[in-house]
């Protein structure tokens, strides 16, 4: 039999959202109405102004070619501006900016482009799943730390497992607000972190998938204007969330020059950018004003209280998030002998609630489920009452 397997891809378990995919998918061939809170695909549309942008860049033929996989320089240089306009963090556009097709693949394809096979990388579990196999693609060793429930006790766990005698990373993965948790950090936690980084000489890379996601009038603080943050650091964007552009494979990441540096130069074997009408959209997008950015949180913010007031007069209580478009579960007492993925199962079945089970996230998402606010108001209120049923 001819090869059809690297060591490489073997290494990828079964997808643990495959089997609730594939229900989901049969109870909707059975006509049943699923409410699909799993995957946190935002489902609000682009903003015209950057729809139409792209429609009249696209008019013209100069922009069908092949584009620049570093990122055109007006949209380096729009990356620029809006650190500047939103966080006072002054990024040169000529060298601490690189375009990504999403932040997802700027993550996957960072650690081959820094990290050599064996180099020891410590993300949080659980996390988003590509904080763990941007490691696993480059053949890294994963140390995992116990995430905790608050970034204060990460912090402790960090300290703790990078004290260990013959643990010495070459990098840290944070991302907050954190999916799938929802837990939000501070800018002190950012100062904790640069200081830690320093003396460890650990690269930090933060993604900021859910910048603009933020609620009570909390404002996500940016890593970058940490100060020293760039001596040590780089951070991921991605307009997949804060524009409704999921679809469009569009982010950047920014920050220590000789970072992006190896991340534009592996791009630049790998790919020829993203499509030049995408990123003169996506200048569109930075630019627009700041009031936009708070209404579309809104529509998460009111989501989220319906469905927070609603778990707890059914009583089951869960975290209030601050920030991100989801609500983290812990399984209820009633079910508690189930694992995540089972819970999901029956959620499904008795209640036609799509959700993701925790396990998605990392061994520690066990006893957890994952709800996205991805439908609206009256749909939630619908999830709600079916919820009920399974007590
Ligand atoms: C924390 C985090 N990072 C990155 C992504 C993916 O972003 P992109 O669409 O830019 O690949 C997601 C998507 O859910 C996410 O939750």
């Amino acid at each position: 039999m001819f090869q059809t397997e690297s060591k490489l891809i073997k290494k990828f378990p079964p997808y643990v959202f495959a089997k609730i995919n594939a229900a989901k998918l049969a109870a909707r061939q059975k006509g049943i109405d699923v409410i699909d809170l799993g995957m946190g695909n935002p489902d609000g549309g682009t903003p015209i102004p950057v729809v139409n942008k792209l429609i009249e860049v696209i008019q013209d033929k100069k922009s069908h070619g092949y584009s620049a996989s570093k990122g055109i320089f007006s949209f380096l240089k729009a990356i620029s501006r809006w650190y500047e306009r939103k966080y006072q963090v002054q990024i040169d556009p000529k060298t601490e900016a690189v375009s990504v097709i999403g932040s997802k693949e700027g993550l996957a394809h960072l650690g081959l482009a820094i990290w050599n096979p064996g180099d020891q990388v410590l993300a949080p579990d659980p996390t988003y799943p590509i904080h763990h196999y941007s490691v696993v693609i480059a053949n890294g060793k994963l140390i995992s730390v116990s995430l905790g429930e608050s970034p204060e006790k990460f912090l402790v766990n960090l300290y703790r497992i990078s004290s260990k005698p013959g643990v010495n990373p070459k990098a840290l993965i944070i991302n907050f607000p954190h999916n799938p948790t929802t837990l939000c950090a501070e800018q002190n936690f950012f100062k904790d972190i640069v200081t830690w980084a320093k003396k460890r000489q650990v690269l930090v890379i933060h993604d900021f998938a859910y910048a603009d996601i933020t609620f009570d009038g909390f404002k996500a603080p940016s890593f970058l204007a940490t100060p020293g943050a760039k001596d040590i650091g780089i951070e991921f964007f991605t307009l997949s969330k804060s524009y409704n552009m999921a679809g469009w494979r569009v982010g950047f990441a920014a920050g220590n020059a000789k970072v992006i540096a190896s991340l534009a130069k592996l791009k630049s074997y790998m790919d020829y950018g993203i499509f030049t009408p995408i990123q003169v959209a996506a200048i569109a997008a930075l630019d627009r004003p700041e009031v936009e950015l708070t209404e579309r949180a809104k529509i998460y913010e009111e989501r989220r209280d319906i469905f927070y007031k609603g778990l707890m007069n059914i009583n089951w209580p869960v975290p209030k998030p601050k920030g991100s478009m989801y609500i983290w579960a812990p399984i209820p007492s009633k079910y508690e002998k189930m694992s995540a993925v089972d819970f999901s199962m029956l959620l499904l079945e008795k209640s036609a609630v799509a959700v993701s089970p925790g396990t998605g996230f990392g061994k520690l998402g066990e006893g957890y489920i994952r709800f996205a606010l991805v439908e609206n108001k009256s749909r939630i209120r619908q999830a709600l009452r079916n919820l009920k049923k399974i007590f």
